[in-house]
């Protein structure tokens, strides 16, 4: 298997994760510095979060982003209106470009979603130029998202289902500290380094958060849909309990830790 992401709708995405996405890629971007000119491979592109935030950052020569998901190439492409950005299917484990063509490839929010991590970031290194950049960010399912956390944890006490699924989501690969630094140097990297990057998730109220997972988006949605209506409506009920924590309904903020990790193409 190739990509682990349950994909079910571009816009369910948007409200799930892509709006968070798009909070976090500057902050990536910081991380992997970026020069005017460059020839920029966006891996695992979604629905253009980094892609556009890319586009906005310098003055880029030519952003090419590929996706395992048609639907978000689609929903992409349809956002894209920069004759230098190409969006396209690809597999992160089978980059369609010849060794040496980037200055840098960035992944935001997808190795973990790569069971063959460590192959995507050998092809991420293959088509970057010596001297150029690879680099990745995945968030720490674990330890550093309290509001995902908060419906794991919630399901895990419901039904040994739920308990699995917390097993799978908190040890996706890379996610554990230094795994990533670990995986780029065995790929030959160089100069490698791992750190931290924050941000917050701001909900307007239950609804806000809820809506796209029981919709059926990402890992946890992917759960829900397996849920028969009663155990829905059990779980929909001890989530809303979990997200009010014993007060009114309204807005909620949970700080969310992203690991993230560069290196250089010797
Ligand atoms: C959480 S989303 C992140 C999307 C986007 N980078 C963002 O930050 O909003 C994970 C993405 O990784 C993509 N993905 C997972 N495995 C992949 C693979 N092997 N090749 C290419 N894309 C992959 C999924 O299709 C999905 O779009």
């Amino acid at each position: 298997m190739t990509s682990t992401f349950n994909v079910y709708d571009a816009a369910g995405y948007e409200q799930l994760m892509g709006r968070w996405s798009q909070k976090l890629a500057p902050l990536f971007i910081k991380f992997t510095g970026l020069a005017d000119g460059e020839k920029i491979l966006d891996v695992g592109c979604g629905t253009g979060s980094l892609t556009f935030a890319l586009a906005k950052a310098a003055d880029l020569g030519e952003i090419s982003a590929i996706d395992y998901s048609p639907v978000f190439v689609e929903a992409a492409n349809r956002r894209n209106t920069d004759p230098r950005i190409k969006i396209g299917q690809a597999d992160a484990c089978a980059l369609p470009f010849e060794d040496g063509t980037f200055d840098r490839a960035l992944a935001l929010l997808v190795l973990h979603f790569v069971p063959d991590a460590g192959k995507a970031v050998a092809e991420m290194r293959r088509v970057v130029r010596p001297g150029g950049v690879v680099a990745a960010v995945v968030w720490d399912h674990l330890g550093g998202m309290p509001g995902m956390r908060m419906m794991i944890d919630t399901v895990a006490v419901l039904s040994e289902g739920g308990r699995q699924l917390r097993s799978r989501y908190c040890f996706q690969p890379m996610m554990q500290p230094g795994e990533m630094e670990r995986t780029f140097v065995q790929q030959g990297l160089a100069d490698v380094t791992e750190t931290e990057l924050m941000i917050r998730m701001d909900y307007q109220n239950f609804d806000d958060y809820w809506a796209p997972i029981a919709a059926g988006e990402g890992p946890l949605g992917k759960y829900m849909a397996t849920l028969d209506p009663a155990e829905r409506v059990r779980t929909d009920v001890a989530v809303r309990d979990a997200y009010q924590a014993g007060q009114p309904d309204g807005p909620r903020s949970f700080a969310n830790a992203a690991w993230a990790c560069r290196g250089i193409v010797p």
